[in-house]
């Protein structure tokens, strides 16, 4: 059995994720897999940002932040990280490498969580299109907010393409539930710089568990932590920043003040891999990005 889990892990190492999902499903009886339950005890506060809020507020909190945020949520990106979320992005992207091969008949069912803008769908569609001429595989777009829904939307339809397009659906949905997604009915499930405004983070990666096919992989791009003391030093004064930045461009230093606190409270490398093998994912791993700022996470259905 260890044998077999070195064996895949190296199948995602050297041909990517998506060529291994054949042999994972080959291999999935020789895995134990569960999700984790939530217990009935938990706490009934929550963070948001430094604040500590009852549960059932940080919702309508973190909504009305991307609300606020969404018209400019584009240039404040460029802005904040320099541009540099971009190569992230593409970098998701690639090494993900998703996308109906040549010689298969079955379209992938895609869905990413937390998408409002539309950046990681639309490129993980083109990428499957131009390096595989894919252009019969599915896109669920959800996001828990409208605002943000809209901005994809709007992007859709300047860019003429993906808008009215029976291939993709853009779905208000809280991805601590997705409720209107059903069980084990995607191919892959990817969350960009999402899920760690998600009230239970644990929730909603028992969630991308059910929602999954077995075989299907989970991927996700979030803030970290740096490794680097020093960088980390640096990293500490620019965060300062980022408020002002928000008050001078979109005239709004709060919810840049809660996207700086949000990124601080967001567990390490190690600790987010354990949360995903704690919902029952198998092949975890990750990769940092430009120093720990941000990393790539993953974990198969088995
Ligand atoms: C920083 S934006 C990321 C947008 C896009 N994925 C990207 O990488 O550019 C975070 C998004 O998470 C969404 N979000 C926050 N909590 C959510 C939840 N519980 N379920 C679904 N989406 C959520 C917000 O509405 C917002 O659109």
């Amino acid at each position: 059995m260890v044998g077999s889990k070195a064996y895949n892990v190296v199948r995602i190492a050297k041909f990517g994720p998506i060529r291994a999902i054949r042999s994972l499903s080959q291999t999935a009886r020789v895995f134990s897999s569960s999700s984790s339950n939530i217990g009935s005890s938990e706490p009934q506060f929550t963070h948001f940002g430094s604040q500590t809020v009852p549960k059932d507020e940080k919702e309508k909190l973190v909504g009305n932040v991307f609300s606020s945020v969404a018209s400019k949520y584009d240039i404040m990106n460029d802005v904040m990280s320099l541009g540099i979320h971009r190569c992230w992005k593409d970098r998701f992207i690639n090494k993900l490498d998703a996308g109906k091969r040549p010689n298969s008949t079955e379209p992938l069912h895609f869905i990413d969580v937390a998408g409002g803008s539309g950046d990681i769908a639309f490129g993980l569609l083109d990428h499957a299109e131009e390096k595989f001429h894919d252009t019969t595989s599915t896109m669920d777009i959800v996001d828990i907010n409208a605002d943000m829904l809209k901005e994809g939307e709007k992007r859709a339809l300047n860019q003429k393409k993906y808008f009215n397009d029976s291939r993709v659906r853009f779905l208000v949905q809280n991805g601590e539930t997705l409720d209107q997604i059903k069980s084990n009915s995607k191919d892959i499930y990817t969350v960009s710089f999402g899920i760690r405004n998600f009230t239970n983070i644990q929730a909603g990666l028992d969630t991308a568990y059910r929602v999954l096919k077995p075989g299907g992989i989970f991927y996700c791009l979030e803030f970290s932590k740096i490794e680097n003391p020093v960088i980390d030093v640096v990293y500490q004064q620019w965060s300062k920043v980022l408020p002002v930045m928000g008050s001078f461009i979109a005239n709004d230093h709060d919810s840049y003040q809660y996207l700086v606190e949000s990124i601080e409270r967001f567990p390490d490398q190690e600790t987010f891999k354990s949360m995903i093998e704690k919902s029952g994912f198998q092949c975890a791993g990750y990769e940092s990005l430009t120093f720990g700022t941000c990393a790539i996470h993953w974990g198969v259905k088995v």
